[in-house]
């Protein structure tokens, strides 16, 4: 019998998004937080830069509204642009009160301020950061806030599979609610039932779906692949984000060089020594990162290079390390010293602007399920996110989705009985090679075809292969037990498919999608958001 465990909140992802939810319903209700790996492993420790949110006098609400929008190209959603800027102060003083440990410096007057770096798009200083270890400063300090709150149950190694929805388990209600979710116990290898009154998905991206990106392996897309799966909407996957500087070594794994590099003066340079940028835009290395990476690579293409360079070398190193430590210490471990020398850099899949439609409070098109962070498409970073934005809407959405939820806990009762896994038709696989062989080859067309330029026929060429790994993933989904590759697998292979066909239906270059077809914005009607609705006809070759 399948083993089942009862919360009033279930939330699946335990980044900055999940825990800072977790944190705040915890006083009022018992949550489950799942972690498809150790609590902390997720985008948010790796986060570098920082986080947006005007604290300079000389800086101002209104100004950051009008950054986000232009870098967005058109596509944010104004009202969720302002109610999230105008949450940035306290949320950073949430995080303060927490204990995050926020670089501070000097002021003329000698009090302690916080020290604000400037980001691509940014027209003030107005990054909050711990160091160069932003991420790893926030995770850390929730971390140890949730492993003392007696209301709150960690689970790690536990890999949600399917959300468990009315529609889908004979219930019969006349909206689609959310019961639950089906886990993977990597430990013991077998299924669990998580039931709730409340499912929250706090999953994160997709960047693995590209060969080359800056995300930690977890970032498979599970909680767009699920949500679709379940029957929202998802919205604006064309628009991936490639982070114009990874450290190009083999071993590297594409590690990010921070953007704030270049906020304190580090210059984008050819093989040969020569600047570049400003022959693509007038704010050269600080324009916004879909134009910077663009840039590059149709350097490297015209160059025939396989990278750019980064040279900072003009600081001290006495500067360079105060201010960025661990991005120091690591390029060093590659024999790269960035007090003398440039180091070679380029472009990697680093965020997914798109996503699960959701509202002002988290809350998706099924009742009782909520989404908050990268996982979302809230509005806010339309066609391009502007730099440190990010882990500023997860604080924010989760508050937002804490509220929500406090108030309809007293009114919304626990799900009636749901359907028990069902494993009776699998059987353990004699095939695992094609598991890891799917696995790279969909990366591989994913980063060749549906990558920093694209055009139509490249994009047919993906759709294609899409289709029949889909079906190939769909068939060894039917016939054998799970796994985590599975999982993973079978998820990547449906947020390729939405991503190549929301840039198919996008006739123009906007933002982070540029096609060589199309290579203006769309004139003479406003902009569109695109989303994919899913219905059942588009759904069947996914479900399980
Ligand atoms: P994540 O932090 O990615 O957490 C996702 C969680 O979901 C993990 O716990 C994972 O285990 C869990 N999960 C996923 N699938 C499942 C499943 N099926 N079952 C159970 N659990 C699951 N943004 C900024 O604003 N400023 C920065 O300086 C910055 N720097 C960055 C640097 C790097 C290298 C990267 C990769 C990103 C950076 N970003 C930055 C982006 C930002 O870090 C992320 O967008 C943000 O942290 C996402 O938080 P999240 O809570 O939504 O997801
Ligand atoms: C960086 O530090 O360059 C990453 C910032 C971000 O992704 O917002």
């Amino acid at each position: 019998m399948t083993h089942q465990y009862q919360h009033d909140v279930l939330i699946i992802g335990s980044g900055a998004s999940g825990l800072s939810l977790a944190l705040q319903l915890a006083d009022h209700a018992n949550v489950a937080v799942l972690s498809k790996s150790e609590l902390t492993e997720g985008a948010t420790f790796y986060a570098q830069g920082g986080v947006s949110a005007v604290l300079d006098t000389c800086d101002s609400i209104d100004s950051h509204v009008q950054d986000t929008l232009q870098t967005g190209a058109g596509l944010c959603d104004e009202r969720i642009v302002r109610f999230v800027v105008e949450h940035g102060r306290e949320s950073i003083q949430w995080l303060t009160d927490l204990g995050v440990n926020f670089t501070r410096t000097a002021d003329a007057d000698g009090s302690m301020d916080f020290h604000l770096h400037k980001e691509g798009g940014h027209t003030h200083h107005r990054i909050i950061h711990a160091l160069d270890s932003t991420g790893r400063a926030i995770e850390t300090t929730l971390e140890n806030k949730v492993r003392a709150h007696s209301n709150i149950e960690l689970f790690e190694y536990r890999t949600a599979i399917d959300l468990i929805t009315s529609d889908k388990s004979a219930q019969s209600t006349h909206i689609n609610r959310c019961l639950g979710a089906y886990v993977y116990n990597e430990e013991k290898l077998s299924v669990e039932v998580f039931k709730a009154r409340f499912v929250i998905l706090a999953t994160g991206g997709v960047g693995k779906v590209y060969l080359y990106t800056s995300n930690p392996d977890i970032c498979t897309g599970d909680g767009i692949a699920m949500a679709w799966r379940a029957g929202c909407r998802i919205a604006n996957m064309e628009f991936i984000q490639f982070h114009p500087t990874c450290l190009y070594h083999p071993d590297a794994k594409s590690f990010l060089i921070s953007e704030a590099l270049r906020g304190e003066g580090a210059r984008l340079l050819l093989s040969n020594g020569e600047p570049f940028m400003h022959r693509f835009d007038q704010r050269a290395e600080l324009a916004p990162r879909d134009i910077v990476a663009r840039a590059i690579d149709h350097e490297m293409k015209r160059l025939g290079g396989e990278c750019v360079y980064l040279d900072i070398s003009h600081r001290s190193k006495d500067f360079i390390i105060t201010h960025f430590p661990n991005i120091y210490q690591k390029c060093l471990c590659f024999g790269f010293d960035l007090a003398k020398q440039a180091v070679p850099v380029v472009p990697a899949a680093h965020y997914t602007c798109g996503g699960v439609m959701i509202d002002k409070h988290g809350r998706t098109d099924i009742s009782r399920l909520y989404a908050i962070g990268e996982v979302t498409n809230s509005g806010l970073h339309g066609a391009n996110r502007m730099a440190s934005n990010s882990l500023l809407e997860c604080v924010v959405f989760a508050h937002s989705a804490f509220q929500d939820i406090k108030a309809r806990l007293s009114v919304v009762s626990m799900s009636p009985e749901v359907p028990e896994w069902d494993e009776s038709q699998v059987t353990n696989s004699d095939e695992e090679v094609v598991v890891s062989h799917n696995w790279d080859e969909l990366r591989r067309f994913m980063w060749d075809y549906v990558g920093i330029v694209r055009t139509t026929k490249r994009l047919h060429r993906a759709q294609s292969r899409v289709s029949l790994l889909q079906k190939e993933i769909m068939e060894y989904y039917g016939n054998f037990r799970v796994t985590n590759d599975l999982i993973e697998l079978r998820n990547l292979v449906t947020v390729a498919d939405l991503i190549i066909q929301s840039a198919l239906q996008r006739k123009e270059s906007r933002g982070l999608h540029y096609s060589l077809d199309y290579p203006e914005p769309e004139h003479g009607k406003p902009p569109q958001n695109t989303i994919l609705v899913p219905t059942h006809e588009r759904q069947k070759d996914f479900a399980a």
